[in-house]
């Protein structure tokens, strides 16, 4: 392990603290050596007790965090473009969650595992409001990973008890699931299943309809047909799958599917009797500039995971749908302790309200206007190390790459990353050759504009 002055979370950022030139506006304040001197007992102690794993985001030490800023101890400030890992919808430490979830602690149930309570159904039933599927089902788990493991199991179960059995499952390269056993099978990115000792060999990756490998693509359908003839070809037709999961627009580097794409997806479907379970769990909750990411396509859902934004801050996710598929297990074949935790539907509660009474997703569309213009005009300026930049509402990526060679550059990434620290803007480190901009939905127009024009600077110090 590189534990040198020169390389720590990942050899990518400095472990001594950085000169830094002095910054102080109205939303960022950087006045001492970053990372500040008195924080750097708690990074070496995060290096001794956390495995290396975790090691991979700026080391900079959160101290606290309000609407769209971070602070360190040291009073440092920066402006939030992360909303910690695409999860603090509402900001951090939204007064009326942070209330909901004081007088829940105080006076509600700290402990609830399948019992029923009034709070639970409440939260069911808004959740179900919102969504624009004509869900009927809320089955609430704690992590995102859970959720989509929960899917999978359902998906299985449908596609079990069709004519003949269908189970073999489809997601797209590029994808995003989580980490747990199902989940990480379903990431098409997973750095290789290879510690597994029997991989699902039921779970199939199609190509993503758009970059990074088919960048331009002329005829989403046909190119949707060709994939399936391809599987075709290998045995596997529409009569033998259970369901396509996809997640919504690919969260590394905010790309959308072609509308048509998925029309055309929802249409074989429907023919064959095959699910499509929306991942909407770094995109609900108004991040795009939608309740939900897939309302851009025009499709329904059969099921749709949700985690994340549905609280803004504590953990709970969920998977929605009909009945008729929500209702295919068999009482108790699977549950966790803690999940649909009282606390965190007494966060996700107020958290909704918040989304509603602020109008957040509208104004993430809004503010998703604001973010691509100013985007272009930083692509403009760095033609040569910024090769695209997507997204849509508050979730955006840009896609770096190296000026020479014009491949993705992790390097520059992560120098980049690194370098806007610096300067008063938090970003989180995909590992990936992207830049994600994500900043919580109540984020001012004017630091939308510092920010990004810091993403500017950062990147000029590097030329
Ligand atoms: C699209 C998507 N699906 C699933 C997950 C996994 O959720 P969790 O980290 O809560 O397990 C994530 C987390 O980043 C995600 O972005």
């Amino acid at each position: 392990m590189n534990q040198t002055a020169a390389g720590y979370y990942t050899d990518k950022f400095a472990t001594l603290p950085t000169e830094v030139t002095p910054v102080e506006t109205a939303h960022r304040r950087i006045t001492t050596p970053i990372p500040a001197p008195e924080t750097l007992d708690a990074l070496a102690a995060s290096r001794e007790l956390f495995p290396r794993v975790n090691q991979y985001q700026p080391p900079i030490v959160w101290d606290r965090a309000e609407g769209f800023q971070v602070f360190d101890a040291a009073g440092n400030c920066w402006i939030d473009f992360s909303s910690t890992a695409v999860m603090t919808n509402t900001g951090h430490g939204h007064p009326a969650i942070r209330e909901a979830v004081a007088r829940h602690a105080a006076e509600g149930l700290l402990a609830q595992f399948t019992f029923p309570s009034q709070q639970r159904v409440d939260l069911a039933r808004k959740i179900l409001d919102l969504s624009p599927s004509g869900f009927e089902k809320v089955y609430f788990w704690t992590a995102g990973s859970e959720a989509v493991e929960c899917a999978l199991r359902l998906v299985r179960e449908f596609g079990r008890r069709q004519d003949g059995g269908k189970d073999h499952v489809l997601t797209h390269a590029g994808d995003y699931h989580g980490w747990t056993l199902g989940a990480t099978q379903l990431s098409g990115r997973a750095p290789g299943a290879g510690w597994l000792s029997s991989p699902d060999q039921r779970i199939h990756h199609l190509p993503f309809p758009g970059p990074p490998d088919h960048d331009g693509l002329e005829d989403p359908v046909a190119f949707f047909d060709e994939s399936i003839a391809r599987l075709a070809g290998q045995g596997i037709t529409g009569d033998s799958v259970a369901a396509v999961f996809l997640e919504t627009f690919q969260g590394w580097g905010g790309l959308a599917f072609p509308t048509s794409y998925i029309q055309r997806l929802r249409e074989w479907a429907d023919a064959h009797d095959v699910l499509l379970v929306f991942d909407e769990i770094q995109t609900g909750f108004g991040r795009t500039g939608r309740w939900f990411g897939h309302e851009h396509y025009d499709v329904t859902a059969d099921l749709v995971c949700v985690g994340k934004g549905l609280t803004s801050s504590l953990p709970l996710a969920a998977v929605l749908g009909r009945a008729e598929v929500m209702d295919l297990l068999e009482p108790a074949e699977i549950t966790t302790t803690h999940a649909g935790h009282p606390v965190s539907c007494a966060a996700a509660l107020a958290n909704l309200e918040v989304i509603e009474r602020e109008n957040l997703v509208a104004e993430a569309d809004r503010k998703g206007e604001l973010v691509a213009g100013e985007l272009a005009r930083l692509q403009a300026r760095f033609p040569d190390r910024i090769e695209r930049v997507s997204g849509r509402g508050l979730m955006w990526a840009l896609h770096v790459c190296n000026p020479q060679t014009r491949k993705p550059d992790h390097e520059l990434t992560a120098d980049w990353t690194w370098a806007a620290v610096c300067r008063g803007v938090m970003l989180f480190h995909t590992m990936l050759s992207t830049v994600k901009v994500v900043p919580p939905l109540v984020i001012t127009d004017e630091a939308l504009v510092e920010g990004i024009g810091v993403l500017g600077e950062a990147m000029e110090s590097l030329c």
